[in-house]
């Protein structure tokens, strides 16, 4: 049985208690949460112990699970990963770069599992590309959201676009040759809206919008590679790919097209997605990173990677006039 506790109780840390409900061979110990209001109502409705100091919970558990805002990641991880617990804790994994490498060498140090809470990793409609060649030399993205006070504590870089940097940065297997990037910060005092582009060392160009100030949500990547196009609705949870058809393909539906290298097949294929849900998901891959002692599916390094670039971007828009 592995012992979880939860730190931080809000509006994600229910839907981690939900999760971790349903998966066997964990026990909940309890929770530590400071707002009395919310840890009252959460001990009473999940008929949790609620913990009233973080050293108290992290003495009874084996792993803890860390859904606190972000500016106290780095305290918790670091609290939890000196007593030599496993860590799963949500993105981005700390508020600053000089934390997240602090965190990534206290890791090695204590050789305990870690791994960051990029959810769209397990998104099914991500999941549905796992048996397709990937070589992407252009993505667009729109990550979309509503207005929501929650999260905005840190930029809409390091609140969403940093899913999408997590997943581009995973695609592309070349360095970073070039970030430019601006962004405006409308009803807080750090971007609330960005547009980036990345460039890569072998040509793939990445093309990245964000928004917390929508009207409407997307959360749409769409890859153009040699041959195929791939289209990701992390939303709708829909994948499509539309690819030039080759000798003895039978996939999906085909239709002819004139090209000006000639007469071409193109096929719609969509990949069948599973119905899974995300966050179970990743709960379940970093207990099974435990059990077998395997490296984590979203490892520090690639939690560091993503802030790392997060905050490359941070620094071009700070040197960009905006209309903050
Ligand atoms: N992966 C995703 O898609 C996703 C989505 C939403 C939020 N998040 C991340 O999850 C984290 C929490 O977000 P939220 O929306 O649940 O916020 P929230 O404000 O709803 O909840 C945070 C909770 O943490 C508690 N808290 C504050 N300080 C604490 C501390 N030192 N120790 C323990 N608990 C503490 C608060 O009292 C509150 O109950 C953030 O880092 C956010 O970036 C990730």
């Amino acid at each position: 049985m592995l012992k979880v506790g939860v730190f931080g109780v809000g509006h994600l840390g229910k839907f981690h208690l939900n999760n971790w409900k349903e998966i066997k061979d964990v026990e909940i110990v309890g929770f530590y949460d400071p707002d009395t209001q919310n840890a009252k109502t959460v001990a009473a409705k999940y008929d949790l112990t609620r913990f009233y100091t973080i050293e108290e919970l992290l003495n009874k558990i084996d792993a803890a699970d860390i859904v606190a805002p972000t500016p106290h990641h780095f305290e918790l991880c670091e609290a939890a990963i000196k007593k030599g617990k496993h860590v799963f804790v949500e993105k981005p994994m700390a508020d600053t770069m000089e934390q997240g490498k602090q965190l990534v060498q206290m890791v090695k140090e204590a050789g305990v599992k870690f791994q960051v809470g990029h959810v769209e990793r397990f998104n099914p409609a991500f999941l549905a590309l796992k048996n397709i060649t990937l070589n992407p030399m252009f993505i667009e993205v729109h990550r979309l959201a509503e207005f929501n006070p929650r999260g905005t504590e840190v930029s809409v870089i390091l609140d969403l676009m940093i899913h999408d940097i997590d997943i581009v940065l995973k695609l592309v297997k070349s360095d970073v040759k070039n970030i430019s990037a601006s962004g405006v910060a409308v009803m807080t005092d750090t971007p609330d809206i960005a547009n980036v582009r990345i460039e890569f060392n072998n040509g793939c160009v990445a093309n990245l919008t964000s928004s917390r100030i929508s009207m409407k949500k997307m959360r749409k990547m769409r890859l153009f590679q040699k041959d195929a196009y791939i289209g990701i609705d992390f939303l709708d949870k829909k994948t499509e790919i539309i690819k030039l058809q080759s000798t003895g393909d039978e996939d999906g539906f085909t239709f002819d097209i004139d090209t000006p290298s000639g007469n071409k097949t193109l096929a719609i294929i969509n990949p069948p997605t599973e119905s899974v849900n995300a966050i179970k998901e990743e709960l379940l891959a970093f207990v099974e990173a435990i059990h077998s002692n395997i490296n984590t599916t979203v490892t520090e390094n690639d939690g560091l990677y993503a802030m790392e670039i997060a905050h490359r971007i941070l620094e071009k828009i700070s040197n960009t006039p905006t209309l903050a």
